[in-house]
């Protein structure tokens, strides 16, 4: 945050909104009026000074130096024509203060020292790894590790030969599309499901059947009278609806695949967070004939910058994946993030990290749904509030969705679209917007719902 709003001034200062001989405001103003803490400020403040933007005089402040614009650097090359607004910028825009992304985890709670250490001992010369390229399929040790979990955790029943570790549920539902190409080409889905998905599997030249959700997720007769005999789920926390698919449901989807000797794509990308009820068996574990994918992360409960996921093969696709020449495939994750999860998850480290992010995530949700009971009552419907690091908001203020998205963005907040996640997009709910809290600090989430609270109920009045 302190290097945005560095960036932001010294933009300002190089394009002369900021013109030399200007006072910056004091770091208690600044602090104050942006809602962030002095050490942000302060951090960015020095910056500039080591930099030679500005200079502090004692007792009075900080100015703006005089520049001589030719010798800056690129990308500000001329001082009067004013750079592109591209999609980047405005997702960094400094005028939104509370951004609901979803996707963005907890930053404060990550235990980075262990990590760091964990890392180092990596890097220790009797790691002979180091200097070569590393098992295709990722590290044994790794995936002894990620068997051992899921079975614990989830009931997962596999071996460490079938799981595939990959860069990505994207890299690795590519990989997978090659291998299912030959048993058909159109993939069933859920609707609304995962825009991101659906794109992958289209690119790898398969059609989407979309599939209507009822309450409990899938409609699986609509499924049998589908043409397809591969279905993409998300059973344990439907995304982006929320809803879990009850033990019934799962054994019908079971047979459904059993009838059509189809395969089911378990995507259980955040099962880990889940707050109320218990836990219901993955599909895998409930599979006794080898129909299932199933697909995991370390977006949600670690970092997503780690690009590390993991998908288990059943039998037939595994035998596939080795004799269609996959493993030459090179690993597309770093040995050194492979080798630094083993130690964290052979060390306990991890179950320690899922209890206390379970905690962490449970409290900022309730923060974050309390507060919109309480200012918004029955003016919008709470969606999926049961798990997962997301909700969605049925907004009855007769705003649609485009219109919900600005009023917040003209008060400081960023939500996000939903309709994107439907196939059919004339059917596509018209005033919901999605809400993720897991990167926002608890006193942003309500503050940010406050002014969300203001933005759609009172827009007329633009003070944050
Ligand atoms: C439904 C779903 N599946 C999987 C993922 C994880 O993707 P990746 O492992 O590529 O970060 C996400 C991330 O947002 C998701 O929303």
């Amino acid at each position: 945050m302190y290097f945005q709003l560095y960036q932001h001034i010294k933009k300002d200062i190089i394009r002369g909104k900021l013109t030399a001989k200007t006072r910056l405001p004091s770091i208690r103003s600044l602090s104050s009026h942006l809602h962030i803490s002095r050490n942000t400020v302060e951090s960015a403040y020095h910056k500039l000074i080591d930099e030679g933007y500005v200079q502090s005089k004692p007792r009075s402040g900080l100015y703006v130096i005089e520049l001589e614009l030719d010798k800056l650097p690129l990308p500000y090359p001329n001082k009067r024509k004013p750079l592109e607004v591209s999609k980047q910028v405005v997702a960094t825009n400094p005028k939104i203060q509370y951004d609901f992304r979803y996707g963005d985890v907890d930053n404060e709670h990550f235990p980075l020292a262990t990590w760091r250490k964990l890392s180092n001992q990596c890097s220790q010369p009797e790691h002979v790894e180091l200097f070569s390229y590393g098992d295709s399929q990722g590290e044994h040790g790794l995936r002894v590790e990620i068997a051992k979990y899921l079975y614990d955790s989830r009931g997962v029943n596999c071996s460490a030969d079938q799981i595939i570790i990959g860069a990505g549920i994207q890299y690795l539902l590519s990989l997978l599309s090659a291998l299912m190409s030959t048993d058909s080409n159109s993939i069933a889905m859920e609707e609304p499901g995962y825009d991101v998905v659906r794109k992958v599997f289209r690119h790898n030249g398969f059609q989407i059947n979309p599939i209507p959700l009822e309450k409990d997720g899938l409609n699986i007769q609509n499924l049998y009278e589908s043409k397809s005999s591969i279905v993409y789920i998300t059973p344990s926390h439907q995304f982006p609806y929320g809803m879990v698919m009850p033990i019934a449901k799962r054994m019908q989807l079971l047979k459904w695949a059993a009838d059509h000797d189809g395969i089911i794509i378990e995507d259980d990308y955040d099962s880990e967070f889940r707050y109320v009820g218990k836990p219901i068996p993955s599909l895998q574990s409930l599979d006794t004939n080898n129909h299932t994918v199933y697909l995991g992360t370390f977006s949600k409960c670690l970092l997503p910058s780690l690009r590390i996921a993991y998908m288990i093969l059943p039998p037939k696709l595994l035998e596939l994946y080795k004799k269609q020449g996959y493993r030459l495939y090179d690993q597309t994750v770093s040995w050194f993030h492979q080798k630094t999860l083993e130690l964290f998850m052979r060390n306990g480290h991890w179950e320690a990290h899922i209890r206390k992010m379970r905690k962490v995530y449970h409290r900022k949700q309730s923060q974050l749904i309390e507060k919109i009971k309480e200012l918004m009552g029955e003016q919008v419907t709470i969606i999926g509030q049961n798990a997962g690091l997301h909700i969605l908001l049925r907004v009855h203020n007769g705003m649609i969705e485009e219109e919900l998205i600005r009023a917040a963005a003209d008060h400081g907040v960023k939500v996000y679209a939903v309709s994107p996640f439907w196939e059919k997009q004339s059917q596509a709910e018209a005033s919901m917007i999605q809400i993720g809290f897991g990167g926002l600090s608890s006193e942003d989430i309500v503050t940010g719902i406050q002014s969300l609270y203001r933005a759609w109920f009172y827009p007329s009045n633009t003070n944050h």
